[in-house]
């Protein structure tokens, strides 16, 4: 990869790569990086539920696991009949099971008693037969209000049982893995900004060494004499981070804190979801992120972001020159939220939840303005189409969509691109 990633702003704070304010500043809708319009389902998969951050049950060499024959997907979920804006307070998570990839059933609460109050995003291994379910545990358990620490924490013990019915049974055993380190990674009390982050652990094994990582959002501790962003404490505050943890054994219970990934400092407060897809020798990361994180002077979309380097804590730099990899079309600008990408077979596809639809207004705040039955009949809460990317290089392209809630099966062949398709057409006309 080229050296022209700016490394961080904040010196001695290890982030080999940063999102830099020029780069970002290139944010802009393309043809390329524009989802189509979604609209809701003819059917609901999950009617009784809202349906928000989703992953789907890996290997440890990330390949998406069928276990006798099903996909699985674990969500983030909320009752149906929650003000959407709610749901973040009550999130439990909830598993989904596919024999053909497009139609899910319903497995129930993953396990009833998790660490803390409520169970922000993650990933899931299969390892061996057993499942391990990494997640963020958001507030302390048993504390009378709603609190907002952030621990990493994984649970052991899950096995799938595949006679009759599919099921993941436990008993659960759950480990705290990883608390920030007030050096590294930002703790609550240091924090400058909206909020401190520290979630949405990602297991990742590398191709390359075999070596297993977990990432995770994180931010970057900017003191407050500290000259990063030319000491502006308004642009300081804007401190995402990729956090990065190392398990020397593989144990997927036994973590050590390294060095960030990369980070935003003066750029945006929140690098969401953060993990990694290997393709061509390259490792691209990706993240989601907010409008409304963007640091004062940018201008950013709720989107799908990326990067690429040559190795995992390699040079990163923005893919299509400014980060952006997928966002929503502009008169529906929060239709979608919470990317997640995979391979399948030779192709890259993006998967995400339906967010506020019917909805064109400039900041997400507007949803609170709407009579409470208009923000339940604007928010999707299920899973969007699921995008078709082509990836090369340090370029991306949006190809077409499959259906909501399409994860394709191992040997499924998908049909032409929407691209493809209408190339087709025009040439044959
Ligand atoms: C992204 C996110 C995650 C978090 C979850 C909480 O949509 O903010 O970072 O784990 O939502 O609901």
């Amino acid at each position: 990869m080229s050296k022209d990633s700016p490394g961080t702003a904040v010196p001695g704070h290890g982030a080999r790569s940063g999102w830099s304010r020029e780069q970002a500043s290139r944010i802009e809708r393309t043809d390329d990086t524009t989802a189509p319009i979604v609209y809701p389902p003819a059917t609901d998969q999950a009617p009784d539920v809202h349906v928000w951050d989703t992953w789907l049950l890996r290997e440890r060499d990330g390949t998406v696991a069928t276990v006798d024959g099903y996909r699985v997907t674990f969500s983030l979920t909320a009752p149906a009949d929650l003000l959407p804006g709610k749901r973040h307070d009550v999130a439990t998570i909830r598993y989904f099971y596919s024999a053909d990839g497009r139609t899910w059933q319903p497995g129930g609460v993953v396990f009833e008693e998790p660490l803390g109050q409520r169970t922000w995003a993650g990933s899931a291994l299969y390892d061996d037969g057993d499942i391990y379910l990494f997640y963020t545990a958001a507030g302390e358990r048993g504390a009378d209000e709603l609190t907002y620490t952030q621990r990493i924490v994984a649970a052991s013990g899950g096995t799938p049982r595949t006679d009759g019915e599919f099921a993941i049974e436990g008993p659960w055993t759950h480990h705290e893995l990883l608390r920030p380190d007030g050096d590294r990674y930002e703790r609550q009390d240091q924090s400058r900004g909206m909020t401190y982050t520290f979630r949405d652990p990602w297991f990742f094994e590398d191709p390359a060494t075999g070596e297993t990582h977990l990432l995770f959002e994180a931010n970057t501790p900017v003191p407050a004499a500290s000259d990063a962003c030319g000491g502006d404490p308004d642009l300081q505050s804007f401190n995402g981070s990729v956090g990065l943890a190392h398990s020397p054994t593989g144990d997927p219970l036994s973590w050590e804190l390294c060095d960030p990934l990369l980070d935003s400092v003066c750029v945006n407060q929140e690098l969401e979801r953060p993990h990694v897809v290997p393709r061509d020798g390259r490792y691209y990361l990706f993240v989601s992120s907010h409008d409304h994180t963007f640091a004062p002077g940018l201008d950013g979309y709720d989107a799908l972001y990326g990067f690429v380097a040559d190795s995992l804590r390699g040079d990163y730099v923005p893919l299509n020159d400014s980060g952006l990899v997928v966002t929503n079309p502009a008169n529906a600008p929060f239709q979608a939220y919470s990317w997640m990408v995979f391979p399948h077979r030779e192709e890259v596809l993006v998967q995400s939840f339906f967010n506020y639809y019917d909805f064109e207004a400039d900041s997400m705040d507007r949803v609170a303005d709407l009579p409470e039955s208009e923000q339940l009949r604007r928010f999707g809460g299920t899973l969007a189409p699921t995008l078709r990317l082509r990836v090369e290089g340090t370029h991306t392209e949006i190809l077409g969509t499959l259906d909501h809630w399409q994860i394709p099966l191992p040997d499924e062949v998908l049909p032409p691109t929407d691209r493809e398709y209408f190339a087709g057409e025009s040439g044959d006309g």
